[in-house]
């Protein structure tokens, strides 16, 4: 079990600018389980350690808003024992966890469709742990499942339509204000793990000004001390939001 309790920061981390937002795009479980001759699956399961000491992690850290890309909508592609795996194994794992994420004051909630293939089960499950956990204030935990960027801009617009907005008043904020958490405030860092320098559909709409950091570290195997780096990469970045530098 990782140590919940607040670790000391890295001296060498600025408390100061702390990334309010960090989203992760958890890659490699595959090829981590691949590794050592075992089934992929066996990778996934073997996330959840990392999922969790990463989770305490931010919170640790003062992360406000941890988002992290757990089933996306391309996923579905998969051979179907494995996509039946990561639905039980992500509803277990709400299941399991939900009361010790609460009790550490942390908000879970989901992005994501909640039509289509989703079990209704799973479903229900994951409404428990909102319910469940939704004064928390301490750290939301976005947990984005069935989820897919261009998904989330199709969902946008689909309620722009049904909200009759007149096309004069379109604009980005009628869009944004129609995502699925338009409370959450854009990602500032986004780490992705495994080597791939990709996005893979991921926050397409809100990481416009996102710093990216990517490390070869497979899922499996990432801590607490990585997330950490990445923030002093983050850290060491200069943010210009297309102006000029201060
Ligand atoms: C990430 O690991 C988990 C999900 C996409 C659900 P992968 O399963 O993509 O692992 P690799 O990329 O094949 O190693
Ligand atoms: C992105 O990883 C999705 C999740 C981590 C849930 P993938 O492994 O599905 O992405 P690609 O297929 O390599 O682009
Ligand atoms: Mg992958």
């Amino acid at each position: 079990m990782p140590d919940p309790r607040p670790t000391p920061l890295p001296a060498s981390l600025d408390k100061a600018s702390i990334p309010r937002h960090v989203a992760i795009v958890m890659d490699g479980n595959g090829r981590w389980a691949q590794r050592q001759n075992l089934p992929r699956t066996d990778g996934h399961a073997a996330g959840e350690e990392a999922l969790i000491d990463t989770a305490y992690g931010a919170l640790a850290a003062g992360i406000r808003y941890l988002t992290v890309y757990a089933f996306s909508t391309e996923n579905w592609r998969r051979p179907i024992d494995e996509v039946r795996f990561l639905m039980n194994f992500n509803e277990s794992l709400l299941k399991r966890r939900q009361h010790e994420l609460h009790a550490e004051g942390v908000r879970i909630v989901f992005s994501g469709r909640r039509t289509g293939r989703v079990p209704k089960r799973v479903l229900k499950n994951m409404d428990e742990a909102q319910e469940l956990t939704k004064k928390n204030k301490a750290m939301t935990f976005n947990m984005a499942f069935n989820y897919g960027g261009r998904a989330e801009i199709v969902d946008a617009v689909a309620q722009l339509v049904r909200d009759k907005v007149p096309v004069n008043k379109i604009s980005e904020k009628e869009i944004r204000t129609r995502l699925y958490h338009p409370e959450i405030p854009d990602p500032d860092l986004v780490v992705r793990t495994s080597g791939e320098f990709r996005i893979s559909n991921f926050l397409l709409w809100e990481l416009a000004y996102s710093e990216l950091v990517f490390t070869d570290v497979l899922w499996p195997d990432f801590r607490r001390e990585d997330l950490y780096e990445a923030i002093g990469e983050y850290q060491r970045r200069e943010r210009r939001f297309g102006g000029l530098e201060s």
